[in-house]
């Protein structure tokens, strides 16, 4: 996992560089830079990894995700929608910049995003169109923002469990998978497989993320925590922090049975899935 979060840090300081005459990219440079764990473009390159031994010729795919990334959790922390203040150990963009460059800032990674992918020119066209499609579908209307937008629409609700699995799945699980079926598809190979591994992964890593916000402290987590003050449904404020702790040993249990039984080589993915799990932030 190490060599695969070093070399995204490194593309992405060759690639975001803080232009003192423009708030944009400084503001770009300072929610990219020096944060955030790096999980999704890391599953990516392991999935890459798994196939095929030039992982490294992956890593603009890799920046894309983090960026797509990095662009929601701008928005998620906006007065509109969370209203958070720390993130990722530092002022959330809106405070340490401003409001109107915090959403800018956001569009723009979006959109750099796709165009990051678009110029991959040593990789063909059929593998780079199949990673634009997998990424905008899995941030657009039909992944990630749908899920925001369930969000907001269960605050101050008694949700279900089943509905909470939908929020999750859609808000933070369709990103998670879409950074292994891009993995596969962008090594020439089927990504189907991967999209309910990746569900799943999504749904366990939100269940640790309630675990961890109800058991740690904001200075640990790097954010500030504003699930209670939106009276947002959480896992823990569902099942209890043992209730959601089996729920999690129980995901982890299928996540790893299933990818057992996929064709590839399992020993490069194993090590991520056990660093997710044993997150302490
Ligand atoms: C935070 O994701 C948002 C959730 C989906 C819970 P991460 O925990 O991966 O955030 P960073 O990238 O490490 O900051
Ligand atoms: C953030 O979800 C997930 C996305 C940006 C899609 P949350 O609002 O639950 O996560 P944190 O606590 O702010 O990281
Ligand atoms: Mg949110
Ligand atoms: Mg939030």
């Amino acid at each position: 996992m190490q060599a695969y979060v070093e070399a995204v840090n490194e593309r992405i300081s060759h690639l975001v560089s803080a232009d003192k005459d423009s708030d944009l990219s400084a503001a770009m440079h300072y929610s990219l830079i020096n944060g955030g764990k790096r999980i999704r473009p890391a599953l990516f390159l392991s999935i890459v990894d798994a196939f095929r031994e030039d992982w490294e010729a992956f890593i603009d795919m890799a920046v894309a995700l983090e960026m797509v990334h990095t662009y929601s959790l701008i928005h998620d922390d906006l007065p509109a929608m969370d209203d958070d203040v720390m993130r990722r150990g530092k002022p959330t963009l809106h405070v340490a910049f401003s409001e109107s460059t915090a959403i800018l800032s956001g569009d723009a990674l979006l959109t750099d995003a796709f165009s990051l992918i678009a110029n991959i020119d040593t990789m063909n066209t059929s593998r780079r169109l199949c990673a634009i499609k997998i990424l905008s579908e899995g941030a657009g209307s039909k992944g990630m923002v749908k899920g925001q937008m369930l969000d907001l629409k269960y605050e101050n609700t008694d949700t279900s469990v089943k509905t909470l699995n939908h929020i999750h799945a859609h808000k933070t699980g369709r990103l998670i998978a879409a950074a292994m079926m891009m993995g596969a598809c962008a090594a020439g190979e089927d990504p189907t497989a991967f999209e309910s591994i990746g569900i799943e992964l999504g749904l366990a890593f939100q269940i640790q993320d309630d675990i961890l916000e109800a058991t740690t402290d904001e200075t640990t987590m790097g954010k500030s925590f504003s699930d209670a003050k939106h009276n947002k449904s959480t896992y823990v404020s569902y099942s209890g922090i043992d209730g959601a702790k089996q729920a999690l040993s129980h995901r982890f249990q299928s996540i790893r049975e299933a990818l057992k039984n996929l064709p590839i080589d399992v020993t490069k993915i194993e090590p991520l899935i056990q660093a997710i799990e044993t997150r302490t932030h």
